[in-house]
Formats: C-alpha cells, sequence, structure tokens
C-alpha cells in the first residue's frame, strides 16, 4: 500500500522540478496545496476522488517544461480545483475560491474573466469540468495564472455560439472569424473540429492573451498545418512536420485529437500565435519512444534536451519502456507571444498505463524490451 498522500507525491515532484529549472518552490507549493485543498491529503491508495481528465489517470495535475528561444524554461502545472465532495459545480466554486484568495497576493486582474464567466456557466454543465487553471513560474519572476472555460459546458451544439460571444464581448470577434475560415475543416465545426478549451491570462498587462483551442479528430498532419495559415507568417511546412515527427507518420490521427490554439491580442486583424499540442502517448509503444521523438524535436528547434531528462527524473523513477503515457503531449508554438516547444509531464500518481504493442515482425530484441504487463509505481 502506498502510505503517501495526493499532495505528498506531487509536492515533491514539484519541488524537484522547481530545482530544474532553477525557480524558488516557496510559491509553487503553496499554490499546489491551495489547489488540491482536503482532496490533497487523501492517501494514494485510495481511487482518485473525482475523474479528472486533466490526466489520463485522473491526477487533477499535469506537469509541464515551456523551453523558450530567448529565455529559460519555464515550469508549467495544469490543474482542476476540486470542491469536497467533488463534482462540476462543487470544482467550479472551488476555482472561484482559489482565485479570490490568490487574486490580491499575486496581483491578478479578472476583468476579462468576469467580463465573459456567465457565458461559460451552467446550472446543469455537460462534460467533465467547467474551470481549470495553469501556473506559470519563470524564474525571477512572479507567478503566472490562465483560466480555460470549457466552451463544450452547455453541450458540443452550443460551443460556437458561446465563443462567438465571448470574443465579440473581447472586441476578438475579427481575428476569431480569421480562425474559423482557415482553422476549421470546412463542415467539421462542432463535429470533428471541436472547441475544447478558451483560456485567458489573469492580468491586464500588454501581453494578456486570450486562447481558443480545437481538437482535430482524424485529421492529417497536413490538415492541422493548414490551420496555422490563419497566422501571418507561420510556416505551416513546420507544423506539419512537426505533427508526423511526433505522431510518427503523416496521419490521419485516429487516436487522441491533434489539438490547435490560435493565441489573440486586441486591436489585432487576425490571430497573432499558434500552437499544436500533439497526444504523443497515443502514437508510441512507450515513453522511451516518445523521449527520442521529442528530443529530435528539442533538437530540431535548437533546444537542449539535459533539461528534459532531469526534468523527467524529477517526476518518476520508472524504466521509460516501462509504460505509456508519462510524457502526455508535446506541443510547438509559434508566433507570439514566445516561440518554443512545451513537453507535458503526467504524474503519474495513481497509475501507469502498459507499453503498446509494437506491431510489425517480431524482433528479437524488441521481444526482450516490450513488457507485457503493467509497470505501476504503486503496488
Ligand atoms: N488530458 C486532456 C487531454 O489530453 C486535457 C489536457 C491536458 C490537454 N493537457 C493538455 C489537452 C495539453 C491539450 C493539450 O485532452
Amino acid at each position: 500500500m502506498d502510505a503517501s498522500s495526493l499532495a505528498e507525491r506531487l509536492s515533491d515532484q514539484l519541488r524537484q522540478l522547481c530545482e530544474v529549472v532553477g525557480a524558488d518552490s516557496t510559491a509553487p507549493l503553496d499554490l499546489l496545496a491551495d489547489l488540491l485543498g482536503p482532496a490533497g491529503s487523501r492517501p494514494l491508495s485510495e481511487p482518485p476522488a473525482w475523474p479528472s481528465n486533466i490526466a489520463d489517470d485522473h491526477t487533477p495535475v499535469e506537469f509541464s517544461i515551456a523551453y523558450n528561444e530567448n529565455e529559460p524554461p519555464a515550469l508549467r502545472i495544469l490543474a482542476e480545483a476540486q470542491g469536497s465532495p467533488p463534482g462540476v459545480l462543487a470544482n467550479l466554486s472551488a476555482a472561484h475560491r482559489f482565485m479570490d484568495r490568490q487574486g490580491h497576493r499575486f496581483n491578478l486582474s479578472s476583468s476579462r474573466y468576469e467580463a465573459v464567466r456567465d457565458i461559460f456557466a451552467s446550472g446543469q454543465p455537460r462534460g467533465d469540468f467547467a474551470l481549470w487553471h495553469s501556473l506559470v513560474f519563470r524564474s525571477g519572476r512572479r507567478p503566472e495564472l490562465k483560466v480555460y472555460f470549457n466552451p463544450e459546458v452547455q453541450g458540443t451544439e452550443r460551443s460556437p455560439a458561446l465563443v462567438a460571444e465571448a470574443v465579440r464581448r473581447l472586441g476578438l470577434s475579427r481575428p476569431y472569424r480569421a480562425v474559423l475560415e482557415r482553422g476549421v475543416r470546412p463542415g467539421k465545426l462542432g463535429r470533428q473540429d471541436r472547441l475544447t478549451f478558451f483560456s485567458l491570462d489573469l492580468h491586464d498587462g500588454p501581453q494578456a492573451r486570450v486562447k481558443l483551442y480545437l481538437s482535430h479528430h482524424d485529421a492529417e498532419a497536413r490538415d492541422v498545418a493548414r490551420t496555422a495559415g490563419a497566422v501571418d507568417g507561420v510556416d505551416e511546412a513546420v507544423v506539419e512536420r512537426f505533427c508526423a515527427t511526433a505522431g510518427g507518420g503523416p496521419g490521419p490521427f485516429r487516436g487522441r485529437p491533434m489539438v490547435s490554439s490560435h493565441t489573440f491580442a486586441g486591436g489585432v486583424e487576425r490571430p497573432i500565435g499558434y500552437s499544436v499540442y500533439v497526444p504523443i502517448r497515443s502514437y508510441v509503444a512507450d515513453d522511451a519512444e516518445a523521449r527520442s521523438r521529442v528530443l529530435s524535436l528539442l533538437a530540431r528547434h535548437g533546444f537542449d534536451g539535459a533539461v528534459l531528462d532531469r526534468a523527467i527524473a524529477a517526476v518518476s523513477r520508472r524504466p521509460l519502456h516501462e509504460g505509456v503515457g508519462l510524457i502526455a503531449h508535446v506541443s510547438l508554438r509559434l508566433g507570439r507571444p514566445r516561440p518554443g516547444v512545451t513537453v507535458y509531464l503526467s504524474a503519474e500518481a495513481y497509475r501507469t498505463d502498459p507499453p503498446r504493442h509494437r506491431w510489425g515482425p517480431p524482433a528479437d530484441a524488441q521481444r526482450e524490451t516490450s513488457t507485457p504487463h503493467i509497470a505501476s509505481r504503486q503496488p
């Protein structure tokens, strides 16, 4: 039995990740504890209190390392606050309380958040979340926070109307139209191209951004690259190549969907930035394969792979070939505000998924390295 609690496990990982990126861990650890609330003290031997979709094993937290062109890598956390007892509405109230408590401390601005929150509200929310947070820690700076709304909170069919109203209130209708024209395959909005997140920076500085995320089901690398064309100056071939390397071929990608995001800024006709997120765990046999693909992507884009290995060691001690999903996504950011590559690491607090079979001719070496059983770090 694992006697440690969820909060203990995650804090351990977070403390070590802070060391990797050279960030002071005081504020990150505080924020993590506050986000987890009472759910943090549950022992890991008990099942997750809430089936959070942040991570495949329902850990309500996912870590990421964001490599940037002109500054050291940043550490990020994506997290879902949980009510007790948890539920979509209870979690939403917990998220509000979290923002109230931390807002003063970190000088957050919620004016844009307040302007749209009623749109993404529902007395009977559909789907599995209403509001997520991300926290960004850059060395020597105070933490930055973002919120993620669920555009499908009133059902998939309503998502285009909800987003249209939100961008209207924020004065971003024109760049949104550019995304619809270019970023969505004809006739697929709300079907194979789904509006999955609408995110806001919780500050009012000139850098404050709004991002819209689209999940492209059954798309090819070429389809995804075309959506990047909504942003001036983005090279679609770079996006296509990134998807093909991370996804192990040109597609179509029939596992978890490729995801795009377009970044909006006020007073600009077109989106100013584009990111693609490849759910690499769906397209590899195990994490050793995911790591080697990510290392070649980092090298291609001019980043140092040593940091990745240190970050992996900070969250997990299991051999990489014994599971899949530790490296959950890899993303490429193009345009403003900061181009770079981000690698998402699962905490695997509750479960490690077993490696997938490698299809193809059985090679002796392969038979030895692929383990057919679950290799969980927990008994
Ligand atoms: N686990 C969810 C998914 O894979 C949500 C999620 C977590 C996600 N991190 C992400 C989605 C990064 C896109 C990119 O869809």
